[in-house]
């Protein structure tokens, strides 16, 4: 069986309470039992991971090394500016698909960039928490 860690940064937690007309009313609760549910019915388990804090992030990308077929992650604010972040996803040989919920290249400037472009297999954004399932299928089909 194929495993799938399912990570999210800063702020996440507060999805469905947090600027619903950009990030949608669903919990991440319910967005990661989605996920898992999802995946369970490709044949895969997912983990689940969510901090608000750098280096317990970057502790989670380490401990993957060598135990996922891929993660899924949504950086938060992080994508904007953390190299630590970056480099971390370039430590592992745990291939990463980013995740945004909103369109990022069609908000402010600042979220146009992202430290993680060539590090990740492919990012996914503006498709809302459907973002997280495609996420998944990349994975997989690999
Ligand atoms: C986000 C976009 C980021 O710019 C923002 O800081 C977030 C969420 C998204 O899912 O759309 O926290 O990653």
């Amino acid at each position: 069986m194929k495993r799938i860690l399912l990570m999210n940064g800063p702020n996440l937690n507060m999805l469905g309470i947090r600027e619903p007309g950009v990030y949608g009313n669903d919990s991440l609760a319910s967005i990661e039992a989605e996920v898992v549910a999802y995946a369970e019915g490709r044949d895969a388990a997912v983990d689940c991971f969510q901090s608000n804090h750098e280096g317990d992030l970057i502790d989670r990308l380490h401990g993957a090394h060598g135990h996922y077929d891929g993660i899924v992650y949504n950086p938060g604010a992080h994508t904007h500016y953390s190299y630590a972040l970056r480099d971390a996803v370039a430590a592992i040989d745990v291939p990463v698909v980013e995740v945004h919920i909103s369109d990022v290249d069609a908000r402010e400037e600042f979220r146009k960039v992202s430290v993680f472009d060539g590090v990740v297999l492919a990012k996914i954004a503006g498709h809302g928490k459907k973002g997280y399932l495609e996420a998944v299928d990349v994975i997989l089909d690999r």
